[in-house]
């Protein structure tokens, strides 16, 4: 419907000019949805906005407009209410070729964005120390919607992992790779290390107990960021590891297998430089042997601006110098129009203060958009921050496992109360799929920018905004397709959709706004509205075949619902693959 409502936007403009004369000439419409669907689908209410320029009553000004205005190819006669707003219904028979276009195109309708833009999503950026925690659920689930998205609509996306590579916490690992695998280091053969959790727990444990192990470590450290060659080597060891550990975990959550790592390590040799350039810029100051940038808008208690520091007094180089570096590389090196960091909320002020650097710096120019989504917190059912039994952040592989747990032990007991036997295989793959599926879906349906409650209850319900219910739709319809014994691909591609119940309308009416909503996405970058839309869709689709009959309809109704059914199953598996979501059969 993008296009109807673009082309209803041309009409309105030209009835505009015609009314009043050129000098409205480009005045925006102010075209929106009906806010009662009693009234239409959409509404223009410009003549309210216009009343005081040109001295008439709103109302006299819509009937005007009105009068002025073609729209009999795909609008029935609009209707002027209230104060003044004119509102639009669409022909049925418009939406019934509207909806025959789409019927088998895989792309449902949806055109690519013109011109398409290059995108860096920063995501999900762990840091390759330590295991992956509930902390980067958000970011990878929120990160791999986006880029999905951006993708889908065209744009170039590179999916890139900034993850934290470098600095202390590699010189524990270091340490106790040179003391417990020294053959590691002789030869270039990958070793096996076993899992990153248990290396790192071994690591920690020498560490704690050990002072000349705590020393070995510093050492480590220094000799690190000085290049030493053995320790490079050790290093590169430790990250291998905990890319293929991460590596398994992207897998099992369904991440996009585009995700490449370019962690701060890449950034290293360019730091320097960075530093330098902000020097020669003017923006450095010295203070108490640092380098830094003083903030605009940032105070302390005193009301003293608040410094960056780009490089420690010792000489070193930190997280916000590494960020200004990859700020300047995605613009002149990888030439982005736009770079999106969906990274926790606690962040937020870091990304104000490197973007603002960069503005000051002119590496950020105001055609770029470079924009962190601070996502909210996760929280356990007593409000604050989700911690695992022992009072840390819950590993993110535990997180992943419990919801298939959970999904596993729903399925058993549906099974059972059903007298379904199914095979281990089927048990198993549908276990995992709706284990993850709701953690990413409860996730995405939230704002992104508010905190929500983890509840494994809540998000693998059958019922409300959920993934169980919005696969479900997917799997009723393929139910129908069995039991008709229908293939939809060679569906009626010549027979007609015709539209004549409420039902039938309402579903076909959202149907076709899954362009508007990926617009919107785009835009703001929020999934959560294409969740919503996808849950009134299902709700919709529920409704149409509760009410309804579809193979026992006579023909030609029977065809008509079965291609309506058919588009709604295949507007689901494509919106719910831009969540990452894959679909299920039969569930
Ligand atoms: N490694 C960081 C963390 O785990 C997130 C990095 C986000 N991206 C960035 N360009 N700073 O907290």
């Amino acid at each position: 419907m993008k296009n109807t409502i673009a082309l209803l936007k041309t009409r309105l403009e030209a009835a505009l000019v015609a009314a009043f004369g050129k000098e409205l000439t480009g005045t925006d419409p102010i075209l929106v949805p009906a806010s009662n669907p009693k009234f239409g689908d959409y509404q223009a209410n410009v003549a309210m906005s216009l009343a005081k320029r040109l001295g008439q009553a709103p109302r006299a000004i819509a009937e005007q407009i009105v009068q002025n205005l073609d729209v009999a190819d795909f609008c029935e006669p609009p209707t002027v209410a209230g104060p003044g707003f004119i509102n639009f219904t669409f022909q049925t028979r418009y939406l019934e070729t509207q909806l025959k276009a789409i019927q088998a195109d895989p792309r449902l309708g949806i055109a690519p964005t013109e011109p398409p833009q290059r995108v860096i999503v920063d995501y999900p950026s762990p840091n390759i120390a330590k295991e992956m925690h509930v902390g980067h659920l958000r970011p990878s689930v929120n990160g791999d919607c986006l880029a999905r998205i951006l993708e889908f609509l065209g744009h170039e996306v590179l999916h890139l992992s900034h993850v934290g590579d470098w600095g202390t916490p590699f010189g524990m690992l270091i340490a106790y790779l040179e003391e417990a695998y020294p053959e590691a280091l002789a030869t270039s053969d990958s070793l096996d290390l076993g899992d990153l959790a248990s290396f790192y727990r071994s690591a920690k444990k020498r560490f704690d107990e050990d002072p000349a192990f705590q020393e070995a470590a510093r050492l480590a450290v220094v000799k690190l960021q000085a290049g030493d060659e053995e320790t490079i080597h050790a290093w590169t060891i430790v990250c291998g590891l905990s890319n293929r550990t991460n590596r398994k975990i992207y897998e099992l959550m369904g991440l996009s297998p585009k995700i490449q790592e370019r962690g701060e390590s890449f950034y290293n040799s360019m730091l320097p430089d960075v530093v330098e350039e902000l020097e020669r810029l003017g923006l450095l100051v010295e203070d108490s042997g640092a380098k830094c940038v003083f903030l605009e808008g940032f105070t302390n208690k005193e009301g003293k601006p608040l410094p960056l520091i780009v490089q420690k007094s010792g000489g070193g180089y930190n997280y916000a110098t590494t960020d200004l570096a990859a700020i300047r590389y995605r613009v002149n090196v990888d030439k982005v129009q736009r770079s999106i960091y969906p990274v926790g909320v606690e962040q937020t002020n870091h990304f104000m203060q490197v973007f603002q650097v960069a503005r000051r710096a002119g590496w950020l120019t105001d055609d770029l958009e470079f924009i962190h989504i601070p996502l909210g917190h996760i929280l356990g059912e007593d409000g604050k921050k989700l911690k695992s039994r022992s009072g840390e952040a819950p590993r993110m592989l535990d997180l992943l496992n419990d919801a298939i747990d959970h999904a596993r032990a729903d399925l058993e007991k549906r099974l059972q109360e059903e007298g379904r036997q199914e095979s281990q295989e089927f048990v198993d793959h549908v276990a995992r799929v709706v284990g993850i599926s709701a953690i990413k879906y409860a996730d995405l349906s939230q704002n992104p920018t508010s905190g929500y409650v983890f509840s494994f209850d809540r998000m693998l319900a059958l019922q409300g905004n959920t993934a169980p219910y919005m696969l479900y739709a997917y799997v009723r319809v393929q139910g129908i397709s069995r039991k008709g014994g229908i293939d939809f691909t060679t569906l009626g591609t010549d027979a007609p959709i015709g539209l004549q119940e409420e039902e039938e309308l309402t579903l076909a009416k959202h149907l076709l706004q899954l362009d508007e909503v990926l617009a919107i996405v785009e835009e703001n970058l929020y999934p959560n509205r294409l969740c919503e839309y996808l849950f009134e869709l299902s709700q919709k689709f529920n409704r149409f075949y509760d009410r309804l009959p579809i193979l026992q309809a006579a023909e030609p109704d029977r065809t008509s619902r079965l291609i309506l059914a058919h588009i709604t199953a295949e507007t689901i598996k494509l919106g719910l693959s831009l969540l990452g979501i894959p679909v299920l059969e039969r569930m």
